[in-house]
């Protein structure tokens, strides 16, 4: 093995330098891959597929040269030892995909506004405690923050109508889209994926040459690590969950396993926002399908 594990410092890199003549830009063999693929959906769910050498090179190349670690294989020895959680976390961020955008799809956010909140405003009427929303896979913030904006905007419409708090939950398996998602601070290309401009006046505050989402959305969402494979029950139950455009990454099994899971995480009645491209039919019979004149949300039975 090409690496001494002693050497790692707590972030996952390296404390001495080793001399190596082994590439990081070289060819991955198919066991090395097999091997990888094997580590990546037992630790996230992520099914890789065929043939993504390439994303496995390109998305571990900064993290091999960082850590002075010049092949997989020597790197899965590590992660395999099952002792570096600091580093089994930097590959897991670095294989993950963070694509997000404010508002993504539109609909689910105006199914929220017009739909359930409204809804859910009479049915909790007189009942303790806050309404719930969970993020489920919530990457930088974007989609709780998005959740957070149209609630606000329903209360602007019909001040008082829900007469209590509102929590959002925002989670995510990878740590780094987390710290984001906690700063709440964005660069200019993010901040133009799906805000209008009257959304970006009123509600960021510019930050150096970034925006920061500003204290009256903000203050309604908090963030925290979780990966999907494990449990939820320290989450609690809510209202309503969005588990939006991950379940794709898992095997079919998986997606089983999580519907099941949220559904005892949602209250009775409790609605499900997935992805556009992610039909429920073949993996839970436990909700059903609610059309809306803007689109698809499931209710649990
Ligand atoms: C494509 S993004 C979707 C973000 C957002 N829900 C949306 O629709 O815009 C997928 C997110 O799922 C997260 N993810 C992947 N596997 C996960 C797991 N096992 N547990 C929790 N989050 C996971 C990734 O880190 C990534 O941020």
């Amino acid at each position: 093995m090409a690496f001494n594990s002693e050497t790692l410092t707590a972030s996952g890199t390296l404390a001495s330098a080793r001399s190596t003549t082994v590439s990081p830009d070289q060819e991955i063999s198919a066991a090395d891959y097999a091997r990888f693929c094997t580590f990546l959906e037992k630790s996230s769910g992520i099914i890789l597929g065929q043939n993504k050498e390439y994303l496995v090179k390109n998305r571990l190349r900064s993290l091999l040269e960082e850590t002075r670690e010049k092949t997989l294989s020597a790197l899965l020895d590590v992660l395999e030892n099952g002792h570096q959680n600091a580093l089994r976390s930097r590959v897991i961020d670095a294989m993950t995909t963070n694509e997000t955008l404010w508002f993504r799809d539109i609909y689910p956010f105006e199914i929220l506004k017009e739909t359930i909140l409204p809804e859910l405003s009479d049915k909790l009427r007189g009942q303790h405690g806050p309404l719930r929303i969970w993020s489920a896979a919530s990457s930088t913030g974007q989609e709780a923050y998005s959740i957070s904006i149209s609630v606000n905007e329903f209360l602007n419409q019909s001040p008082g109508s829900l007469p209590q708090n509102v929590e959002i939950v925002g989670t995510d398996i990878s740590q780094a889209a987390i710290e984001q998602a906690k700063e709440g601070v964005y660069d200019e290309y993010e901040i133009l994926r799906g805000l209008s401009e009257q959304h970006q006046r009123q509600y960021f505050e510019q930050d150096g040459p970034k925006r920061r989402i500003v204290t009256e959305i903000k203050q309604r969402v908090r963030f925290q690590e979780l990966n999907l494979l494990q449990s939820y029950s320290l989450l609690g139950q809510f209202d309503i969950i969005f588990c939006r455009n991950v379940l794709i990454y898992f095997s079919n099994e998986v997606k089983s396993d999580i519907l099941s899971r949220m559904a005892r995480s949602l209250k009775p009645g409790g609605y499900l926002f997935l992805g556009g491209s992610e039909p429920i039919a073949n993996y839970s019979d436990e909700f059903d399908m609610i059309r809306c004149q803007q689109g698809v949300v499931y209710r649990l039975k």
